[in-house]
C-alpha cells in the first residue's frame, strides 16, 4: 500500500482529499503530496501561496474510528506538537513553537501553516483532512508576507521535502492514536510567547494580556489586568 499520492500540479492537496473521499478511494492515513497547488487554501478562507518546488503541501487523511466533535480540538493540538516533533527530530538545534492556535514558528517568523477541514455528519467525525503547508527551500518571500521563514534560511542547507514529509505523517498518525494526555505536557513547552504580554484583537477591542496556556478545548488562556479569560480561535486574533 503506498502511503503517498504525489501531484506535480493540483489546485489545493485538501481539496483533491476531500474528492478522493466522496469517491471512496482512500484508507486511513493516506498522505497527499504537491510541488505545486493552484488554490492552496489557508486559515480563515484566506489563499495559501506557496513557491512551487521550495515548499511542502500535504494533506493527510484521517479516518477515525470512533473521534466526537469534542476531540477536535485535541486533535489540533497533537498535529501542531507532532509538527515541532518531527522538526527536533530533525533539527535539534532549532527551536519551533506553536503560535497558538495552527501555525509553527521558529525564531518569532512563521515556518508552516495548519489548516484541518472535518467531515462531522451524525454527530461523529466521520473523517479528518490534515493540510500543512511548510516553507522548507525558499530564499526570499514576497514583501506581502514579511512574516514568513523557510528551513532553508534557518539552517542554510538545502532539504529534501518528500523525507520531512514523510516524519511529519509519522508522527502525525503515532500522536493522534494516544490517548492518554501526556503528550499534553510536551505542547505546553513549546507555546509560542508563553508567559509574555502580547497584544489581542477581540470583536471589541484590542488589549494586552499575558498568554497563561492553552487547554484541551483549544482555548487560548489569558491573564488581563483584572481577570483570567479563555478565547476560542474564532474569538480573538492576535495583534503582533
Ligand atoms: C494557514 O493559513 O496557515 C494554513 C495553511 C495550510 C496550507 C496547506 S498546503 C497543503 C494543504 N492544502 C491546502 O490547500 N492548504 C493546506
Amino acid at each position: 500500500m503506498k502511503l503517498f499520492r504525489t501531484y506535480e500540479t493540483i489546485d489545493s492537496t485538501n481539496k483533491e482529499a476531500a474528492r478522493l473521499l466522496a469517491s471512496g478511494r482512500v484508507f486511513h492515513g493516506l498522505t497527499l503530496l504537491a510541488d505545486q497547488q493552484t488554490e492552496g487554501r489557508g486559515q480563515y478562507g484566506r489563499q495559501w501561496h506557496a513557491e512551487p518546488g521550495n515548499h511542502l503541501a500535504m494533506s493527510i487523511i484521517l479516518l477515525p474510528e470512533n473521534m466526537s466533535p469534542a476531540d477536535l480540538p485535541a486533535l489540533s493540538l497533537k498535529v501542531n506538537l507532532a509538527i515541532v516533533r518531527a522538526l527536533k527530530t530533525l533539527f535539534p538545534l532549532i527551536h519551533p513553537e506553536i503560535k497558538w492556535p495552527n501555525d509553527i514558528y521558529v525564531n518569532d517568523k512563521k515556518l508552516a501553516g495548519i489548516l484541518i477541514e472535518n467531515n462531522l455528519t451524525t454527530g461523529k467525525v466521520q473523517h479528518a483532512i490534515i493540510g500543512i503547508g511548510m516553507n522548507i527551500n525558499e530564499t526570499a518571500f514576497p514583501s506581502s508576507i514579511p512574516n514568513a521563514i523557510s528551513l532553508r534560511m534557518i539552517t542554510t542547507s538545502v532539504h529534501n521535502i518528500t523525507e520531512i514529509a514523510k516524519l511529519i505523517r509519522q508522527h502525525v498518525i503515532d500522536l493522534i492514536d494516544q490517548n492518554s494526555n501526556e503528550w499534553k505536557k510536551e505542547y505546553d513547552a513549546v507555546i509560542f510567547q508563553l508567559g509574555k504580554t502580547t497584544r489581542f484583537e477581540d470583536k471589541e477591542n484590542i488589549f494586552e494580556a499575558t498568554i497563561t496556556g492553552v487547554d484541551l478545548d483549544g482555548k487560548i488562556i489569558l491573564q488581563k489586568a483584572d481577570e483570567m479569560k479563555s478565547y476560542f480561535a474564532h474569538e480573538i486574533k492576535w495583534v503582533l
